[in-house]
């Protein structure tokens, strides 16, 4: 590596990332900052962390930027992620939802921190087999332009895949080699873009959503960015949505809000 990074010079990049993400990096963590970045380093050809703060700071591009939430942003998913909350969501939520839309079968759904799109894939799968006769749009976003890049190509490993059951295998992926392809289809039913969940500005298509998933992206926030983006969840859920974020995660201290639901012991977390 052969960089070092100062104390003071961690402070002020922790915070940068910070502003930027939302993302907290607490001093005991500064070695994830020497992990993600050094290569940032090496191939902008810098002296060190002072130059590529600087380089952020003021003379950056949207470019430079963009590299560093790429790096900076733990991107871990897999289909079939917690699957008690996709059981959860076809078999109750969804039939709530469409009661209180006095049984239109249109639902907008937001899988929100999406990462490379496992979490929207999979919805997609699950209500074209069990909910055939429910139009979703699914619309997936990230902060990362390089998840969401890998999320539209639909190309996984096998540790993407591992959770998949053999019928949807067979169903929707195509063995290549190493790589798995997804279906065409499935691929083209989610609707992808990147986005800052903690951008004040949120697109219009980032709106009026029956469900939110919001999962695994909380856990990087402090309290008061938790509440900023639950907050921006909220917001864009219609009245009588359905907020669901990760199974270790909590809304306890964030907000009040939302009614949670408990069902089948996954937590559900209601706009009233
Ligand atoms: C661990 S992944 C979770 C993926 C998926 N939701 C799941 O539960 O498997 C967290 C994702 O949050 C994204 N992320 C972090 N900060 C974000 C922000 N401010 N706005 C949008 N996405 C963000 C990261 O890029 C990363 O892909």
């Amino acid at each position: 590596m052969g960089y070092i990074l100062s104390d003071s010079t961690f402070t002020q990049l922790a915070e940068f990332i910070k502003d930027k993400t939302g993302i907290n990096i607490p001093p005991t963590k500064k070695y994830l900052i020497e992990n993600r970045l050094f290569k940032t380093l090496e191939d902008y050809n810098l002296k060190g962390y002072d130059e590529y703060l600087y380089l952020l700071k003021y003379s950056g591009n949207g470019k430079e930027i963009n590299r560093l939430f790429d790096a900076i942003t733990t991107n871990e998913t897999f289909f079939f992620r917690e699957p008690l909350q996709f059981d959860v969501f076809v078999e109750h939520i969804l039939p709530r939802v469409i009661e209180r839309k006095h049984g239109m079968k249109n639902i907008r759904i937001w899988s929100a921190a999406c990462s490379s799109g496992e979490e929207a894939y999979t919805l997609s799968m699950l209500l074209k087999e069990k909910r055939p006769d429910v139009t979703a749009e699914i619309i997936a976003s990230d902060i990362s332009q390089q998840v969401i890049s890998a999320a539209e190509s639909g190309v996984y490993t096998s540790y993407s895949i591992r959770n998949v059951d053999d019928l949807y295998m067979r169903k929707y992926f195509t063995r290549q080699g190493e790589t798995y392809l997804l279906d065409e289809k499935i691929r083209h039913s989610v609707r992808f873009r990147q986005h800052n969940m903690l951008s004040p500005l949120r697109p219009p298509e980032l709106n009026n959503f029956d469900v939110v998933f919001c999962r695994n992206v909380l856990i990087y926030f402090d309290i008061k960015t938790k509440q900023e983006a639950v907050s921006t969840t909220y917001d864009s859920l219609t009245a009588g949505g359905f907020l669901i974020i990760g199974s270790s995660e909590s809304l306890h201290n964030i907000t009040r809000a939302f009614k949670p639901t408990t069902i089948d012991r996954v937590v559900a977390y209601e706009k009233i």
